[in-house]
């Protein structure tokens, strides 16, 4: 099952690169276990020769590290090579509206997801089918970044707007999960429907708010890969 679902995270991240990275882009690169592929791709196009004279923004760590084992030269958003701006970013998503707004942070990595997704002129995401839902906020949580001495007034300010909250803990480190950035993160689910670009504004005007796992600012084409084997594109190219 899990190999199944690799298989189709796989044929997402192959089917964007192909279609979207041309030499001489300045290459946001998400994260995630679907992201990894396209960032594999793109490696393996630089080592042919087939890509030429990228440069890459990684999102976090993890893609760092990526990045250096593949050689994919890489640089921060302030650096000369880049400055401040992005041709394309591809990333992955945790959830996708019929819209192509999305909740992303599952991996913590939202706050430089966010930089790079805005800055950049094109945005791709790659999923497989169970990321699409008709409604986001309700089922996967959306996750908030906090600065830690908020922690207590974010959450209160959070459940007057409706939302149930949970404190993300660290998978094999007693306590909360720490980002990249020293920062909290707060999971939040809202028992009604809300609308994703007003929360967007809405949760990153309370005080100690770093920033919000809704992207609707920059909607991005959307690659669908599904069971039957094929990959479907969704939105504007
Ligand atoms: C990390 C993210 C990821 O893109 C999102 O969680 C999807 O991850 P995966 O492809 O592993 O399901 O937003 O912060």
């Amino acid at each position: 099952m899990e190999q199944d679902t690799n298989r189709l995270k796989e044929a997402a991240g192959k089917a964007v690169v192909d279609a979207m990275v041309k030499s001489g882009m300045k290459l946001g690169l998400g994260t995630g276990s679907t992201a990894v592929h396209a960032v594999r791709r793109v490696g393996e196009l630089l080592a042919q020769g087939a890509l030429r004279d990228i440069r890459a923004f990684a999102t976090s760590f993890q893609t760092e590290i990526e990045c250096e084992k593949l050689e994919i030269p890489f640089y921060t958003l302030n650096s000369r090579e880049l400055s401040g701006g992005l041709d394309l970013t591809i990333d992955g998503a945790d959830e996708v509206d019929p819209s192509n707004f999305l909740i992303k942070g599952g991996g913590g990595a939202l706050l430089i997801e966010k930089l790079a997704a805005y800055a950049s002129s094109s945005f791709a995401v790659i999923v497989d089918e169970s990321k699409l839902t008709e409604k986001l906020g309700m089922g996967f949580p959306v996750p908030v970044e906090v600065v830690p001495e908020a922690r207590v007034q974010v959450t209160k300010a959070l459940e007057k707007l409706g939302a149930a909250v949970s404190l993300r803990e660290a998978v094999r480190k007693a306590g909360p999960v720490i980002t990249e950035h020293g920062n909290l993160i707060l999971d939040i689910r809202f028992g009604s429907s809300v609308d994703p670009s007003v929360m967007e504004t809405e949760l990153n005007q309370i005080p100690g708010v770093v920033e919000n796992g809704f992207f609707t600012r920059n909607p991005p084409v959307v690659y669908i890969a599904f069971s039957n084997g094929t990959v479907e594109t969704r939105g504007r190219q």
